[in-house]
């Protein structure tokens, strides 16, 4: 299963995480890569106005995992104009994840997470796992391990399903 992971990272939170979670997947059996959207100005706080520099083609991918830091209690902006960019790809499954700061989950990580959600059901896209990494807590690494194992075994029953209607 070739598996996209499309993620931006301002200052390489978000990036650290889709690397843990390429080695876990490919590890096993999977084939996956990373994409960064980028834009010419980091410091742009309006979707609309945001201008990418760089937008990952997901032509290529059977399932996308999308990564975002929160910002402001939303998904960055440079992933917000990304994904409502993006061309709608009907029944696409995809899983999302953000990173964050603040202790508790509802001060930031669970909206942007619903906000990621409410973009890509947009797009029509399925998402089929959601993770919240939050990066002050102690048990920081616990969670991305665990984040990676979640979206693996996601994946896995993927793979299973395809080859099984085979
Ligand atoms: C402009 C800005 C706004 C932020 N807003 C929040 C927030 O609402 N809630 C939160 O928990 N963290 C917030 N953070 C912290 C980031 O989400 C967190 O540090 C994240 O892991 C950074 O990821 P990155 O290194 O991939 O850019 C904010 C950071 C910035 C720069």
């Amino acid at each position: 299963m070739k598996i996209g992971i499309i993620v931006h990272s301002k200052t390489g939170n978000t990036y650290s995480v889709a690397e843990k979670l390429m080695k876990t997947l490919a590890a096993k059996g999977h084939i996956a890569s990373i994409e960064q959207v980028e834009a010419y100005d980091n410091g742009q706080m309006d979707a609309i106005k945001v201008q990418l520099k760089s937008k990952p083609d997901i032509s290529p991918y059977d399932v996308l995992i999308f990564g975002a830091p929160v910002h402001g209690f939303s998904p960055s902006v440079v992933m917000e104009a990304y994904l409502t960019q993006l061309m709608a790809f009907p029944d696409k499954k995809a899983a999302c994840y953000v990173t964050e700061f603040f202790p508790l989950p509802q001060m930031g990580g669970n909206q942007a997470i619903e906000r990621m959600k409410e973009i890509c059901s947009l797009k029509g896209f399925d998402v089929i796992g959601t993770g919240v990494v939050n990066w002050s807590n102690i048990h920081r690494k616990g969670m991305i391990d665990n984040l990676a194992e979640k979206f693996s075994g996601l994946f896995m029953s993927l793979s299973e399903c395809k080859e099984g209607s085979k």
